[in-house]
């Protein structure tokens, strides 16, 4: 189990290291619309994405990402959720995706309810099952909807405060 890395917000620097994680994991077929996402977690826009990720002394090793969807009132969406192949299986992924749904909820939502969505293959759907999303309906392709509540009962959560 892998408990000492860094879990943090990306800054501006971490761009370059995030964007070579992303396109290694997931191919150099995302290397445009990723460069494009990581720029616009530090413009002004008001649904830009907020990229997390896991540090290992100085050295990237996993991504998540939360951002507001389009057209929606309190509902996000977690997405780039990638652990370096040589850190797999460790808990790093199980980590980042707490990480994500902590600071969407208390820094985003500022624990007003709200619904995180995320669009997952079937073999991942136990991955996110174990850590409280509710599979919903298929997608077009072969994706999976499955979707989180939070915040449902904000007078429990006044303690809890995001540490990244
Ligand atoms: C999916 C991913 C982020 C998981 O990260 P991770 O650090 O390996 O995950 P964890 O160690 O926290 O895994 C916890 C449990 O989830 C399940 N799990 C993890 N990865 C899995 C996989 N690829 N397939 C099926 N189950 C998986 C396992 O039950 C695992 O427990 P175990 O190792 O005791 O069997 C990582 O495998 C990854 O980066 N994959 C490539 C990118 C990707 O597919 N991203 C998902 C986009 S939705």
């Amino acid at each position: 189990m892998n408990i000492d890395s860094q879990i943090r917000l990306l800054e501006q620097d971490d761009t370059q290291t995030a964007l070579h994680l992303l396109v290694s994991v997931f191919g150099q077929k995302v290397n445009q619309l990723a460069r494009g996402e990581l720029e616009r977690m530090f413009s002004r826009e008001p649904f830009r994405p907020y990229f997390i990720g896991a540090f290992d002394d100085l050295r990237l090793i996993g991504v998540v990402a939360t951002v507001q969807l389009l057209f929606t009132t309190d509902t996000f969406g977690l997405c780039w959720v990638c652990v370096h192949p040589d850190r797999q299986r460790q808990g790093l992924g199980t980590r980042l995706v707490v990480a994500a749904i902590e600071f969407t909820r208390l820094e985003l939502l500022r624990q007003k309810p709200g619904t995180l969505l995320l669009n997952v293959s079937d073999e991942l759907s136990g991955f996110y099952r174990r850590l409280g999303f509710a599979r919903g309906s298929s997608m077009h392709g072969d994706g999976l909807v499955m979707s989180m509540i939070v915040n449902q009962r904000s007078d429990a959560l006044d303690t809890i405060t995001w540490n990244g």
